[in-house]
């Protein structure tokens, strides 16, 4: 017969090992959370909050694994900054805000994904407006 004890068992233990790769797949493929900063009386974290966004929406195409699309490199604070697309105190001149909010060419590309969450646009905002910091 098929289903006896040591197929059972065997069809347990391939349903086992299944499952843990499949978990350490999930595991392994997940980002840090992006901490929420918009509260008025708190600070945007570049390490809490802006390198996160920057990790799921952004750098696939600018910074992962050598890609640098436009040359731009926003896997870490100074390669970011190094991108000349942060004006320190001032979003409205900063690319990284405008293209982030920018409804006809805007990042990430509409070939590629939607536009960014508000609230995420308004974090790195609220981040390059309070000295664009290393924090
Ligand atoms: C699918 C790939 C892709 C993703 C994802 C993507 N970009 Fe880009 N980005 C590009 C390409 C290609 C260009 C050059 C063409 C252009 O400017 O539209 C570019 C250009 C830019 C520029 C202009 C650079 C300059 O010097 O003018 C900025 C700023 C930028 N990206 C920021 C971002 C940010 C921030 C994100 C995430 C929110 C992002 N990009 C996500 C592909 C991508």
């Amino acid at each position: 017969m098929f289903l006896n004890w040591k197929n059972l068992t065997k069809l347990l233990w391939l349903t086992n090992i299944f499952l843990l790769v499949s978990c350490s797949e999930i595991f392994r493929t997940e980002l840090p959370p992006i901490i929420d900063c918009l509260d008025e009386n708190e600070v945007c974290s570049y390490r809490e909050t802006i390198q996160p966004i920057l990790n799921s929406h952004c750098t696939r195409c600018h910074g992962d694994l050598g890609r640098k699309d436009a040359g731009l490199d926003l896997s870490s604070y100074s390669s970011t900054m190094e991108g000349g697309i942060v004006s320190v105190g001032n979003h409205e001149s900063s690319s990284l805000w405008t293209r982030v909010v920018d409804e006809i060419n805007p990042m990430p590309p509409v070939y590629d994904s939607e536009m960014i969450h508000e609230d995420y646009a308004n974090m790195i905002k609220k981040w390059i407006d309070n000295g664009a910091l290393d924090n």
